[in-house]
């Protein structure tokens, strides 16, 4: 008896390890795909804002909207969604935790030694949740409102530093990781 139950172990252990890493694929797979629906809709809506308004008038795309896609998301898909930053802009929703801050430490690195920040991302168990992020580069189109704070539009700059006393995400240049969008959900 206590042999067929030492061999069922024996055959069971290997199954279930790659049981949890089938699931812990699965979870990968879902919180990229959560992650990277967000970002081309957020481009789209920047890109007809500032054709219309100017950057300053698209600076609410960025403020409300962003925030509201994210909370729109999480009802639908079960999954939590943010922007994080090492030079964040709003300081109520946009500083790292300890995990998100390693890994925006760890892109950094890797982009400096020549790896492509768009492929950058990072998922794992932690905890009793699943946690993803993924990198946000600076494309020539976040440099209206994320660039040299001497470059900036004068309106821009006067909305920025209404709304954001504290701002520290300006002077950027293009291939550098702005943030990350961060996603979790329960086991
Ligand atoms: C029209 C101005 C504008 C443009 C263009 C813009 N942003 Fe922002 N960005 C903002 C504002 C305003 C916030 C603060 C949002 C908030 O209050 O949560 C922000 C916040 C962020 C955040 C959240 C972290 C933080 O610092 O608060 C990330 C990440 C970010 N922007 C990335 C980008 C990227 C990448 C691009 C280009 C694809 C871009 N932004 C283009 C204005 C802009």
């Amino acid at each position: 008896m206590k042999k067929i139950l030492l061999a069922t172990m024996l055959l069971a252990a290997p199954f279930a390890a790659s049981l949890a890493h089938a699931n812990d694929e699965a979870m990968l797979g879902e919180a990229r795909k959560v992650a990277t629906t967000l970002p081309p809709k957020l481009l789209t809506a920047l890109q007809e804002e500032i054709a219309k308004t100017g950057a300053e008038g698209a600076i609410s795309i960025c403020k409300d909207m962003a925030p509201k896609m994210g909370t729109e998301v999480s009802q639908q898909t079960g999954w939590k969604v943010k922007r994080v930053s090492l030079k964040p802009r709003n300081e109520t929703r946009a500083i790292p935790d300890a995990w998100e801050k390693a890994a925006l430490e760890d892109f950094d690195k890797r982009a400096a030694a020549g790896e492509s920040p768009a492929k950058l991302e990072k998922g794992e168990k932690v905890g009793d949740e699943y946690r993803y992020v993924k990198a946000l580069p600076v494309q020539s189109l976040c440099l209206n409102c994320h660039g040299p704070a001497d470059k900036l539009k004068p309106a821009v700059k006067a909305s920025l530093a209404q709304h954001y006393p504290k701002d520290q995400a300006t002077g950027y240049s293009e291939g550098q990781i702005r943030g990350v969008i961060s996603v979790r959900k329960p086991l």
